[in-house]
């Protein structure tokens, strides 16, 4: 087989960016290790900024999305029993949109599919060879059958455990890594939303997060030990958790219901430099990992895939490598700051487990200087709705 690029990993990223190329008439193949049905049951964020939003409109796949998602022109904060909103409208003239990334990656198959570019699923044992120089191969089994795709460029969008960046040797290569000793433990339930806006909240019990898939599907997250098991939380224990860590008046409205999903997942930053090594980049949770506070992950996968795409067009249609050379550090001079704002979010709402009196009390004068103080809230509203690329 042969063709223009190669991506592995048929997530958000993987798909935004054969869709974008698609369009542009490049030709892609999109290698993924699972079923098509698999990859859509997985539950993500539903969050997007603007830039992401527009990223998709111009893959011609923002009909849906158009259509259904929620405009949020800000977001509480609380502080025990306190609530303060920041208005991201007021601070950035721009608002965020809720959309579930689930959602998002449907639309992308749905119109790849239409469109007949090429997906292989159930991809095993992906083999990435010859990227230093000439043209690179990709190797991998499907049913049991060896194959094996010559290309120009090889997109590694295959997620925290593809194999992209271990294609990479040790060598040449750094990551950077922070994990946290804590989870969250999420559940989705067909119950209305507390809140017309998301509710991200501090508490001595712990952080506790009220999010949202649209009128009838809540998206609710507590901050739990990295012990807990899915199981030792009943639905009834969740949601008078949930109750205690968020402000009494909302707690009064919580329409509580038989969640519909419930999983935990451990909380890390990770950054890996550089995002490149010959004809591989790597994109999104390939290269970074940001904790969920402040719904990153996804908006930073699409920066990366917008820098992608910018190098691969000027290279196809003006024969010029010189943006595709840059990619890199274009992507990481960006993901950094995503990574910064998540950090700096989810050191701010979690309760920490070797935390002294006197962090706490920091903790509570910098969210008092969010309620208080116009320019720290201008600050975190650039952040949220997304920071240009
Ligand atoms: N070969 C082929 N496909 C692979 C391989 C492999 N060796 N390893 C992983 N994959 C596939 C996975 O099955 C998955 O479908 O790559 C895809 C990677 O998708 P994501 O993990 O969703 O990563 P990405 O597309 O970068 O999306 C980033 O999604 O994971 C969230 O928090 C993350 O919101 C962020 C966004
Ligand atoms: C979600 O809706 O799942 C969500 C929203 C905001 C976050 C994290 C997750 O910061």
């Amino acid at each position: 087989m042969l063709t223009q690029v190669v991506i592995i990993g048929g997530g958000p990223s993987g798909m935004l960016l054969g869709q974008l190329l698609h369009k542009q008439g490049i030709e892609t193949v999109v290698l993924e290790r699972q079923t098509r049905d698999y990859v859509l049951s997985r539950i993500r964020a539903g969050i997007l900024e603007r830039g992401t939003v527009e990223l998709m409109r111009q893959a011609g796949v923002a009909g849906r999305l158009d259509c259904e998602c929620f405009i949020h022109d800000g977001t509480l904060l609380s502080f025990n029993n306190q609530c303060f909103q920041i208005n991201f409208r007021k601070h950035t003239n721009s608002s965020v949109v809720v959309y579930g990334q689930t959602e998002l990656t449907r639309d992308l198959y749905d119109d790849r599919e239409a469109a007949g570019a090429k997906i292989i699923f159930e991809a095993q044992n992906v083999i990435i060879e010859d990227v230093e120089r000439g043209s690179p191969k990709v190797n991998f089994n499907v049913n049991g059958q060896l194959q094996s795709i010559r290309c120009d460029f090889v997109a590694g969008c295959d997620g925290f455990h593809g194999v992209s960046r271990q294609t990479i040797p040790k060598s040449k290569r750094r990551e950077f890594e922070k994990t946290y000793p804590f989870g969250w433990l999420g559940i989705l339930s067909e119950t209305p939303p507390v809140n017309e806006e998301l509710v991200y909240a501090h508490s001595e019990r712990g952080f506790a997060l009220c999010s949202m898939r649209n009128r009838n599907l809540s998206r609710y997250y507590i901050q739990c030990s990295l012990s807990d098991k899915v199981k030792d939380w009943t639905d009834l224990n969740f949601w008078d958790e949930l109750k205690r860590r968020i402000p009494e008046s909302l707690a009064d409205l919580l329409v509580v219901g038989p969640s519909v999903e419930k999983s935990i997942a451990p909380l890390r930053s990770l950054v890996t430099e550089p995002m490149q090594w010959g004809r591989l980049f790597l994109c999104g949770d390939a290269a970074h990992i940001v904790p969920p506070t402040g719904a990153k992950g996804l908006n930073t996968a699409v920066s990366d895939v917008y820098y992608l795409f910018q190098g691969l067009i000027r290279y196809y249609q003006d024969g010029e490598s010189g943006d595709l050379e840059k990619y890199s550090e274009r992507a990481l001079s960006r993901v950094w700051k995503a990574e910064r704002f998540s950090w700096w979010f989810t050191k701010l709402m979690h309760r920490f487990p070797d935390q002294s009196e006197f962090d706490q009390k920091m903790q509570q004068a910098e969210i008092f200087q969010l309620r208080d103080n116009a320019n720290a809230q201008a600050v975190m509203a650039q952040n949220y709705v997304g920071l240009p690329y």
